[in-house]
């Protein structure tokens, strides 16, 4: 995912490495205001989302990842890593987070 690096409403974190994720898993960033869960999907692709599940809470940097999407490990709800959204029949949505990649190095934007 590629976001222009000059919007003036993010700061970027530097969250360590392409590795540092991984495949088909994710890596827990915490800011002072969440914990956002990054993750890699199989073919490579890297999303970030709030890391915790709109249903109750549970942790979803702790699902398993099939596809574009993650499974809730408390009751199996199903978040869309793309748009952020759980999946029919499931209902609810989390916060997403735009990822910079320059390098191998991961960039993380967050509000100011
Ligand atoms: S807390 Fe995630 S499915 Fe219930």
């Amino acid at each position: 995912m590629s976001i222009p690096a000059q919007q003036p409403s993010l700061r970027w974190l530097a969250i360590g490495r392409v590795e540092d994720v991984p495949a088909q898993g994710a890596r827990v960033v915490l800011t002072p205001d969440t914990a956002i869960a990054v993750f890699k999907t199989r073919d490579g692709r890297l999303f970030a989302i709030e890391d915790r599940c709109p249903h109750k809470g549970g942790p979803l940097s702790e699902g398993l990842v099939h596809g574009d999407c993650v499974v809730c490990p408390l009751h199996g709800l199903k978040i869309d890593l793309v748009k952020g959204s759980a999946i029919a029949p499931d209902e609810g949505s989390v916060k997403r987070y735009p990822i910079r990649q320059e390098g191998e190095q991961l960039f993380l934007g967050v509000a100011c």
